[in-house]
């Protein structure tokens, strides 16, 4: 089928995976990663890569501008977090954290999905569709404060989407990823202490992979799902349900 995807966050991890689904699934003919770092890209083929912070709306705007076509199906999942190793006050777990990495990370990990949505959403077509990438971080408690309370804020606001965009044929979703060893974990735990924890945490005792992600995403955005809006799929291995016994 013709059509563009535009995938935030995609030029590595779930977002690159995200690009590979989209293509694969044959829903769109070419798909535009926003990224903030495009060197080292993992995307495929066929995916074109556009420097850009997805928290700036005015560049947002120049890059959409250049795509040249209306995008069919819009993907929210740049995300996490930046390392900030010259900080001092931001012990992991901190319930009260510095305010300006707070604001960061909501800036992140919500507001920039409303900013390339806003730019994006007024051009989409009838039976387009938008999926943001959330996380099991905004469907229960934990101690990732911002990052959870910005997650939640995703999930809450992607049901506001549907609601309001459905009178237009436009559907809005979300996954809620567990736990993928990508660069977001890389930066923060070495990978025998997160093969320890999703022993612990994941029920089904393994990791997700980006491309598990990533088709869920490509479902929700086909036409198989043309009566999905408004819905969180959580692919998670069952860690929302608690411990195995
Ligand atoms: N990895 C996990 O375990 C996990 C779990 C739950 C949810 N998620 C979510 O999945 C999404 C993708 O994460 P990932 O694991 O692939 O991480 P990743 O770090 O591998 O990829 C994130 C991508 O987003 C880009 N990005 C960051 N800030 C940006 C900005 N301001 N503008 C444009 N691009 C920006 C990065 O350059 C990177 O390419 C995120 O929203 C994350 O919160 C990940």
């Amino acid at each position: 089928m013709s059509g563009l995807a535009i995938v935030t966050g995609g030029a590595r991890g779930i977002g690159a995976a995200i690009a590979a689904a989209l293509l694969a699934d044959g829903e769109v003919d070419e798909v535009a990663a926003f990224d903030l770092d495009i060197n080292g890209a993992e995307a495929p083929a066929g995916v074109t890569l556009h420097q850009c912070d997805v928290t700036d709306e005015a560049q947002v705007r120049a890059v959409v501008a250049s795509l040249g076509r209306q995008a069919t199906v819009l993907v929210n999942n740049a995300g996490g977090g930046k390392a900030h190793p010259e900080r001092t006050d931001n012990a992991p777990g901190d319930p009260f954290g510095p305010v300006d990495l707070f604001r960061e990370s909501v800036d992140l990990n919500l507001t920039s999905a409303h900013v390339v949505t806003r730019v994006v959403g007024p051009g989409m077509a009838r039976g387009s569709a938008i999926c943001n990438t959330a996380s099991i971080a905004g469907l229960m408690p934990n101690a990732l404060f911002a990052y959870g309370a910005a997650k939640a804020g995703l999930i809450h606001w992607t049901k506001c989407m549907a609601l309001a965009l459905a009178p237009r044929g436009i559907r809005v979703n979300a996954v809620a990823p567990g736990f993928i060893y990508t660069r977001l974990w890389e930066q923060t735990l070495p990978r025998q202490m997160f093969d320890q924890m999703v022993g612990v945490a994941v029920p089904m005792a393994s990791e997700q992979t980006p491309a598990q992600i990533a088709d869920s995403v490509a479902f929700l955005c086909s036409q198989r799902a043309a009566q999905i809006t408004g819905q969180v799929i959580a692919i998670d291995g069952g860690s929302l349900l608690g411990r195995a016994h």
